[in-house]
């Protein structure tokens, strides 16, 4: 049975719209939280908030998911959300960084467009959509309406990659071995406030991005799942909602003494 442990919570996923982000979204969702889910895709946005809030309809907190369409590499559009919702809810929770571009090319092949491109999304962005967050974040632990050590808390999105080599994906992997440092950095900045700052890092999960890692390869979606589970301990694809588990626990009382961290959910891919 899923716990209600962040009724009354403000919950803001970036790529909310699709693949884990959605899964993220359900999760908090499921467990009470309002959810902003931001994207660039806007229509991905919109059906993920009208699927959440059609779970609502009837009950007394109904239409707690809502959208923002913003580029999270674009500063003066994330600290116009981040004022929004300070403005509409007067605290801001959890940060789940998830949004990420997945542009996967070898040391040879990226272009200059290419790592301005994915660094951009998936470094800066991260660490952008933090700034405005720890300030609304320390707002609300100022004004008494989160008092927990572990009130607030922001979780970013590793992956496999960043932790283990894989042919054709320096400038993916990068990012998200980026990822870990800005956590771990972030969490000691953060630590006075009593933000927590956790990374959660799965391993192949099906989603739209698998679809297209697979496409670019010329490979068909039977032998890239193939060729990927063949390679773990556990001999399947993860779900969005194997990751969402983790994301919701890290955000949760129970990780109340894990900061800086990061959590691999990979059905055992990096320990082979
Ligand atoms: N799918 C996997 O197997 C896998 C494995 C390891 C890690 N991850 C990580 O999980 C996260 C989600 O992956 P996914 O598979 O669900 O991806 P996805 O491509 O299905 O969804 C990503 C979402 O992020 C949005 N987005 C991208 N750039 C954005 C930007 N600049 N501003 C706002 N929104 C933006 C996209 O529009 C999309 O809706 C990523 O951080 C990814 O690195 C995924």
């Amino acid at each position: 049975m899923v716990q209600r442990r962040f009724e009354g919570k403000v919950v803001l996923v970036t790529g909310g719209g699709a693949g884990i982000g959605t899964g993220i979204c359900e999760r908090f969702h499921a467990e009470g939280a309002k959810v902003w889910i931001v994207d660039t895709n806007r229509e991905g946005a919109e059906a993920a908030a009208a699927a959440l809030n059609q779970v609502d309809n009837g009950k007394e907190h109904a239409r707690r998911a809502v959208t923002a369409i913003v580029d999270i590499s674009q500063e003066t559009a994330v600290s116009a959300l981040l004022d929004q919702i300070e403005v509409t809810d007067g605290r801001l929770d959890v940060l789940v960084n998830n949004a990420a571009r997945f542009v996967l090319k070898s040391a040879e092949m990226a272009e200059e467009r290419d790592w301005d491109n994915v660094m951009a999304s998936n470094v800066k962005g991260y660490g952008l959509v933090s700034k405005h967050a720890i300030r609304v974040m320390k707002a609300t632990k100022t004004r008494g309406s989160s008092t927990e050590a572990s009130g607030c808390s922001i979780i970013n999105l590793g992956s496999i990659s960043s932790f283990v080599g894989q042919p054709g994906m320096c400038t993916y992997s990068a990012t998200k071995a980026a990822v870990l440092a800005l956590t771990r950095c972030t969490a000691i900045d953060c630590g006075p406030y009593g933000i927590r700052v956790n990374a959660v890092c799965p391993g192949p999960i099906l989603t739209e991005a698998t679809k297209r890692h697979a496409a670019s390869q010329g490979k068909s979606m039977e032998e890239m799942v193939s060729e990927l589970t063949g390679h773990m301990i556990q001999h399947r694809m993860g779900t969005p909602a194997e990751i969402a588990a983790a994301v919701a626990f890290m955000a949760s009382e129970d990780a109340s003494f894990v900061s800086g961290a990061s959590l691999l959910v990979d059905g055992g891919y990096s320990a082979l």
